[in-house]
């Protein structure tokens, strides 16, 4: 068997071919109608009314915080157990991240420990939909930070796919936010959405991502703005990557069931519950005892596979080593990810599986 690789993106004759044609049609690569394009189709499956592609899922969340009013020594929420990019994304534009909890059911914002973070500085919050899953509290998350005045952004870099009883993630806040990375399940190689419904907003995040001005080509600058924008390379790529979505969401949620269907009842491994009806899982993840070895394990039978992120306040870059948020740290010493890319096998996803039980036969 061939080394599985963690996450590895997909791409085919589709890409190919749509890039070449698109060469030969003498594009300039800037962005332009292959991006516009991209936007309708981002639209059209989230039901948002506007969207912005931007250059990655970092820019995006402070494109989304410049948009709300977020700047220079506001604060703003996070979880603890997330991607780095979202504390950073706010600190990036001169606020504060201030972390809390999660709630070990759904690995999201604990509600109860986001109530706590909020002090008169709170601008904002940026809610989590970590592996397209959502907090319990979901809703009374929203209405809080309504009632508060506390805006709402969602990172939804790993959602793309996933719904909260139809609606599609990234559309309770005000802004929500997507990645194309390549691990993602499409991809652009890099690349970011913005989504809302607010007319004023898009309007503002159209701005922020192209210098400040109304449209391209123009010198006259409304407000400050950066350059956060896209390319028609990657355009004709997330189009192609787009028509291929519905398909890799059901696909994904197959290849979870058969993951949960395989791991149940190994002592040693503890599975995170899906809700496979809203969520599309974005990587298959386990928590287990020994996790270390289990993965040295995998690794000599060619699995590959990747530890939870670490709880980020004690991290060197936040350095917040004095608190403590015991979820996050149980869990991201716990976590593991499984290979998770979208042309797995059935045959491979039961190689997998058997090789964890073997590991906890031999070292349970
Ligand atoms: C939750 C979350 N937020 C933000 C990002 C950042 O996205 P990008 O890598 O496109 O900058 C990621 C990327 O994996 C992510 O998982």
């Amino acid at each position: 068997m061939d080394f599985i690789n963690q996450m590895e993106p997909s791409f085919d004759q589709h890409e190919r071919e749509a890039l070449n044609e698109y060469m030969l049609g003498g594009g300039w690569g800037t962005e332009f109608k292959k991006t516009r394009a991209f936007e309708d189709m981002i639209k059209e499956y989230t039901g948002a009314k506007y969207c912005w592609i931007t250059a990655n899922g970092t820019v995006s969340l402070s494109a989304a915080l410049m948009a709300v009013g977020v700047g220079i020594g506001d604060e703003v929420i996070c979880p603890d157990y997330t991607m780095v990019a979202t504390p950073n994304s706010a600190e990036l534009i001169g606020a504060k991240a201030v972390f809390a909890d999660i709630e070990r059911e759904t690995l999201c914002m604990d509600f109860e420990k986001m109530k706590e973070a909020v002090t008169e500085k709170t601008k904002a919050v940026m809610l989590v939909s970590i592996n397209g899953r959502y907090p319990k509290r979901f809703r009374e998350i929203v209405d809080f930070c309504k009632e508060k005045g506390i805006h709402l952004i969602e990172d939804a870099a790993q959602s793309l796919g996933s719904f909260c009883k139809g609606k599609h993630l990234g559309r309770f806040g005000e802004i929500g936010s997507f990645s194309f990375s390549a691990p993602k399940i499409i991809t652009t190689g890099q690349g970011g959405a913005l989504i809302t419904d607010d007319a004023e907003l898009s309007d503002r995040i159209k701005k922020i991502r192209d210098f400040g001005r109304d449209m391209g080509g123009s010198d006259h600058y409304l407000t400050k703005g950066w350059n956060f924008k896209f390319s028609d390379f990657q355009g004709v790529i997330g189009i192609e990557q787009m028509k291929k979505l519905p398909a890799r969401v059901e696909r994904k949620k197959e290849m979870g069931k058969l993951y949960d269907e395989l791991l149940q009842e190994i002592p040693g491994v503890e599975l995170v519950k899906t809700n496979y009806e809203d969520t599309s899982p974005w990587f298959f993840d386990i928590l287990c005892e020994k996790r270390e070895e289990l993965q040295a394990y995998l690794k000599e039978c060619n699995i590959g596979s990747r530890p939870f992120y670490p709880p980020l306040h004690a991290e060197p870059a936040y350095g917040y080593t004095d608190l403590h948020f015991p979820v996050t740290e149980e869990i991201a010493y716990k976590g593991l990810w499984l290979p998770s890319s979208i042309f797995l096998t059935d045959e491979q996803i039961r190689y997998i599986c058997g090789k964890v039980k073997e590991f906890y036969k031999l070292h349970g």
